[in-house]
């Protein structure tokens, strides 16, 4: 009997990726796989029920025919509770789950008896490249994010000289240097921008100015250690966040576009765009905040909305990979290929539990959570940036922060 995988139709609002695609459903059904795929669930990434069945799949007609008998199940977001219900118990979910917001959602797998993969948790380590979907999806966001700021911003971007006159170049300035940052520089420069850079992980220094952008940031001491072994940033002092609002405020001031990327993996964005700062800036000027859901970077974002302050344009989409659901999707899919080809041994499920790739992703198991960062933690991340939220933002924007994280049926 072959391994049945289901891919049902996502139900999440605003999300439009698949989690598989014809190129790895063909591979999948190579390896042994029977690959259910409700129908219509690529139908908003531009696959069709005949693209996935002509690849191997079987279309079904609910997510519960789907689901039915399957050993796995492929989600790009977290199920809901009706979701739930209709897998079997021992059931291997892998999805991305927002896990350091999402304590509930784990308890309540655990006690359906689910076992599950979250894909945001995969070690950043060489051999587990080709499954990081932080990496795949934000890169896209990192190149959307730019696209967005174009679109609303009503000069060019690159110098034009021409009879009538000279038009400027737009100067351009990306706050986080990690994957969405660097990809935001390199379609800035495409597009014949000037473009800046801030990070506080000296790294960042090097692969922002091989990609053409100057670098802007204070770099004393603390920022020399402030890069985790895991490659992220380390939450900054107060007294480094001081100096590095001083030097961005005075940069920030002469920038036509801001697009913020900053994250700290389990805590809550830092804010680097205070109020101040946005009236600074020339009228007409766009701010694009991509860490938006986690609090975001800047003060006057609000999640979910493009809204103006001292004419100034603040664009806060929520899920900007699924703005490119097509490429997202694909990537994601192919991630979750990588993972899945390291579990099917001769068409069986055979997961090695002391790999670090399955240690590092595997949340629940067997009716408990077993990752150690979740094991017994009492959502202590989900009220930081909650409270932060409270205090600083307004209570529209902590509305829109709070819906992120809110399951909603279509
Ligand atoms: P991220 O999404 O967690 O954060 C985005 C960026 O914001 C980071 O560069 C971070 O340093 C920066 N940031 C945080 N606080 C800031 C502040 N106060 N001011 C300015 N910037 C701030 O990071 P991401 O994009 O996931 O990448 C982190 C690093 O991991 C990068 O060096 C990347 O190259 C590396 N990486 C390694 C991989 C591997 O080895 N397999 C895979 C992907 C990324």
């Amino acid at each position: 009997m072959s391994l049945k995988i289901a891919v049902p139709k996502t139900t999440t609002l605003h999300e439009k990726r698949v989690a598989a695609s014809p190129e790895t459903v063909k591979k999948l059904t190579a390896l042994g796989c029977e690959v259910r795929i409700e129908s219509g669930a690529g139908e908003n990434a531009a696959m069709t029920d005949d693209m996935f069945k002509e690849a191997g799949a079987k279309i079904v007609k609910s997510a519960a025919e789907a689901c039915k008998g399957a050993q796995i199940v492929l989600s790009v977001q977290v199920p809901s509770d009706d979701e739930i219900g209709l897998m079997d118990k021992g059931t291997l979910l892998v999805c991305q789950m927002n896990p350091y917001n999402n304590a509930a959602l784990m308890k309540k797998l655990a006690s359906a008896g689910i076992d599950s993969f979250v894909m945001e948790l995969v070690p950043r380590i060489t051999r587990a490249q080709a499954m990081d979907v932080l990496s795949s999806q934000a890169n896209l966001a990192g190149y959307k994010a730019v696209l967005d700021a174009a679109e609303h911003f009503g000069r060019a971007f690159p110098m034009m000289m021409t009879a009538a006159g000279t038009v400027p170049p737009a100067k351009v300035f990306i706050m986080g240097a990690g994957v969405a940052g660097l990809q935001a520089i390199a379609t800035a420069k495409r597009l014949g921008a000037v473009v800046s850079a801030t990070d506080v992980r000296p790294a960042a220094k090097e692969q922002v100015q091989s990609l053409g952008g100057s670098f802007v940031a204070i770099e004393d001491e603390e920022f020399k250690e402030a890069e985790t072994a895991g490659g992220y940033a380390k939450e900054m002092s107060a007294a480094y966040k001081k100096k590095q609002a001083a030097l961005v405020e005075e940069h920030i001031a002469k920038q036509d576009i801001v697009i913020t990327t900053a994250l700290i993996p389990g805590r809550p964005a830092p804010e680097l765009v205070t109020e101040a700062m946005v009236k600074s800036m020339k009228p007409g000027s766009v701010i694009v905040d991509l860490a938006v859901e986690q609090g975001g970077n800047v003060a006057s974002s609000e999640a979910g909305k493009v809204v103006t302050k001292h004419g100034v344009t603040i664009v806060g989409h929520k899920n900007v990979p699924s703005r490119l659901a097509a490429s997202a999707g694909a990537l994601y899919a192919k991630n979750l290929l990588n993972l899945l080809t390291l579990l099917i041994k001769d068409g069986k499920l055979e997961i090695d539990w002391e790999d670090d790739i399955i240690k590092g992703v595997a949340v629940t198991k067997s009716g408990a959570i077993i990752h150690p960062q979740f094991a017994d933690k009492k959502e202590p991340a989900k009220k930081a940036p909650a409270k932060k939220a409270a205090a600083k933002k307004t209570a529209a924007k902590k509305k829109a922060a709070n819906d992120t994280e809110d399951k909603e049926s279509k």
